[in-house]
Parts: structure tokens; sequence; C-alpha cells
């Protein structure tokens, strides 16, 4: 385990962090030092969320499609602890959808979310990271992202997309110091994710069946990772794509295996 000293003196921005994934990156991080602000459109959830930490946090609402959201959370951010050395672009939006039947807005709402989102955060970053030369950006994808994402062609696309921003702003930004890499959990125990996505109960047996380690990721376990990666231990990392899915993607490349419109069809009728 790390110390709990890791990122003492650290602050930074963790988007998409009211639940789930977001969360439990943010918990980890602030028991090993950090500052951390949340950020989720909903007030209600970000304060709940804020209860569980032992040590105070910011919160801020917005929304990552809105480049004016998204300044404001900034510059909170940058009133309150006057340093960001990491920004974390967690937040996504998701569903199961066919693209046969995918509406052109629900299509353009992940996608502005995901892509977008991260575009505008870490623009807005940017000009407060460039002076600290030793910055890090880090973003979520998913393993599907790699190969394609039956029922969930919307947020793979994007996260695709977001996978090849992280590369160029690895490589782009690199000269002020700043290294930019990408998480790709598979399914996080407890999230949003999991409930969206899994939701059928032999959609989940088939899924536990084929995984080379048999069980979901804890949420500390990506929280260890994230630490890590933000960490003076991976100051030559770089640009990299890590997979925190127990070796998932190898033996089941998108996010549902082939059957999974049929398990689809299934999830219409209650268990
Ligand atoms: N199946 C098909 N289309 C759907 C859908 C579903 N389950 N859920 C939403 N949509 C469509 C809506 O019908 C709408 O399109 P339309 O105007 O053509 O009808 C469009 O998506 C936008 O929906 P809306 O709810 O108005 O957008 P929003 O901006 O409030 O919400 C979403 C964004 C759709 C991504 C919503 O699911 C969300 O807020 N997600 C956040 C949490 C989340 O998904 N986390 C990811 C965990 S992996």
């Amino acid at each position: 385990m790390f110390e709990k000293t890791l990122l003492k003196g650290k602050a930074g921005i963790i988007t998409g962090s009211s639940s789930g994934i977001g969360l439990f990156i943010a918990q980890y991080l602030s028991e090993h030092g950090a500052d951390v602000t949340l950020c989720g459109r909903s007030e209600e959830k970000l304060e709940a969320a804020a209860k569980t930490f032992d040590r105070e946090v910011l919160t801020s609402s917005g929304d990552v499609r809105q480049e004016k959201d998204v300044q404001n959370t900034v510059q909170a951010h940058m009133e309150r602890f006057d340093r960001l050395d990491f920004l974390i672009n967690n937040a996504a939006g998701n569903f199961l959808c066919p693209l046969e039947q995918l509406s052109e807005n629900g299509f353009r709402s992940v996608v502005d979310i995901i892509l977008t989102g991260t575009f505008h955060f870490s623009q807005a970053a940017l000009p407060h990271m460039k002076s600290l030369g030793g910055a890090c950006i880090l973003n979520t994808g998913t393993t599907y992202a790699f190969s394609h994402g039956t029922l969930v062609g919307h947020s793979g696309a994007a996260k695709a997309a977001v996978l090849n921003l992280t590369k160029t702003m690895a490589v782009e930004w690199a000269h002020y110091g700043i290294r930019c890499n990408m998480i790709t959990p598979g399914p996080v125990k407890d999230t949003e994710g999991v409930k969206r996505l899994i939701a059928h109960e032999s959609m989940k047996k088939h899924m536990h069946d084929i995984m080379p380690i048999p069980r979901m990721a804890e949420g500390w376990e990506v929280g260890a990772l994230a630490a890590f990666l933000l960490s003076p231990l991976a100051s030559y990392i770089n640009g990299a794509v890590i997979p925190i899915d127990g070796g998932l993607h190898l033996v089941n490349p998108g996010l549902l295996p082939p059957l999974a419109l049929k398990f689809m069809t299934q999830a219409t009728a209650p268990e």
C-alpha cells in the first residue's frame, strides 16, 4: 500500500465524481493527501458525496458540455486551492442502445459529455498546469474503445476519440512538464456503469464466466492506479493507455459478447 502522504500538497479536479469510478478515485486520492474538487451536474449528489470524505473537499456543479460551467469550476478550484496538479476527465454518459435505434440527440449527448467535456476541461486546466512543471491529466476510458462497443456505439466512438486526444495532449504538452495518460477500466463494483450496462442477470453471469479474474474491480483498485499515475513514481509514463479489467478485454474485446442483442431483448422482461 502507498504511504498516506503520496499526494500530499497536490490538488486537482475530478469530473463526474459524485458517484461511481470518479468518486472512488477522488476518495483514494484524498486519503493519500490530495486536495480534490468534485464535479457533477447535481448539487445534491455532490453534497452527499462530499460527506463520505474524512477531510474537506470542494464541490462544483456544472455540465462539462458547457464551456462556461467548466471555466467556473476551474476558477473555483484555483480560488480555493491555488494550484492545479491534476485533472481527471471522468465524466461520462451511457446507455444501451443499438446504433439503428439511436437518435441524433442521444448520440450527440454522449459524445459531447465524453469528448467535448474532456476537451473543454483540458483546455481550461492548461494555463494553470503549465507553470507547475509536473502536472498530470488522466482520462478515464474503457476497454471497448480498443475494438467495438456492441450496444454502446456512441460511447465507444467517443472514448476511442478521447484515447487519441490523450496521446496528442501527451505529445503536445509534454514540454510543459504535463503528462497525459488514460486508464481503461472494465466493470467496477457498485457503479452506475455496471448498473446501466450489465443490467441483466444472464449477462452478468456470462461476463463472470469468461473473466480471467472472475470478479469485478473494487473501487480502490482503480483509485490506486490513478494515484500511482499522478505520483512522482510514474514520472516517465506519458501517453500510456492502461487497462484495469483483470484481462477481460483479451477474451471479450467489445463491451458485450455477440449475444448481447439477445440479452438486450431479454432485459426488457424483468427476471
Ligand atoms: N435509450 C435510447 N436513447 C436514450 C436513452 C436510452 N436508454 N437515454 C437517453 N436517450 C436519448 C434521449 O431519448 C434523448 O434523445 P431524443 O431527444 O432524441 O429523445 C437523448 O438521449 C438525450 O437524453 P436526455 O436525458 O435529454 O439528455 P441528458 O443530457 O439529460 O442526459 C444522458 C445525458 C442521456 C447520457 C444520460 O443518460 C445521463 O445523464 N447520463 C449520466 C450518467 C451516466 O450515463 N453515466 C455513465 C455510466 S457508464
